[in-house]
């Protein structure tokens, strides 16, 4: 995990300045992007919405969810669905059943990778 992180923390900081003259890097804050609708094909989020549900209200977790869903025209990806105690979100069942109501098709699905004891599930969104 060390080395896989140390290898991708000098991958960033190598291509950062070409990328920020590409406009590959933008700076932006959820709950909203700065970004058109369906601007990507993929949209993915690691280590920040559920990590951080013991910060976050449920309102802040769906409109983030919801905007990144607004960029996406496939599919988006959500890794974990534990927060940093490594329990399952407390309110999942709500905010499945409110992305319902706008439409989204869900999943959780397992992934070949464990943060955290348990930890190996995402949330998949699709149209
Ligand atoms: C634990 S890090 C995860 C970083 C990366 N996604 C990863 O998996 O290694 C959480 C990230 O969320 C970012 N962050 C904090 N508040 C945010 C917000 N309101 N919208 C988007 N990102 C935010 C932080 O800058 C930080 O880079």
């Amino acid at each position: 995990m060390r080395e896989y992180r140390i290898q991708a923390l000098r991958q960033v900081i190598s291509d950062y300045p070409i990328g920020i003259i590409e406009r590959r890097y933008i700076k932006a804050e959820l709950p909203m992007l700065p970004f058109d609708d369906k601007s990507f094909d993929l949209v993915l989020s690691g280590h920040f919405l559920f990590t951080y549900s013991h910060k976050f209200d449920f309102l802040f977790l769906l409109s983030s969810i919801l905007e990144l869903f607004r960029v996406c025209s496939r599919e988006v990806r959500i890794y974990p669905v534990h927060g940093s105690n490594a329990q399952p979100y407390e309110h999942m069942v709500e905010l499945l059943s409110s992305l319902k109501v706008h439409g989204i098709v869900y999943h959780i699905i397992p992934v070949p990778f464990e943060f955290q004891r348990g930890s190996n599930q995402m949330l998949r969104l699709t149209r």
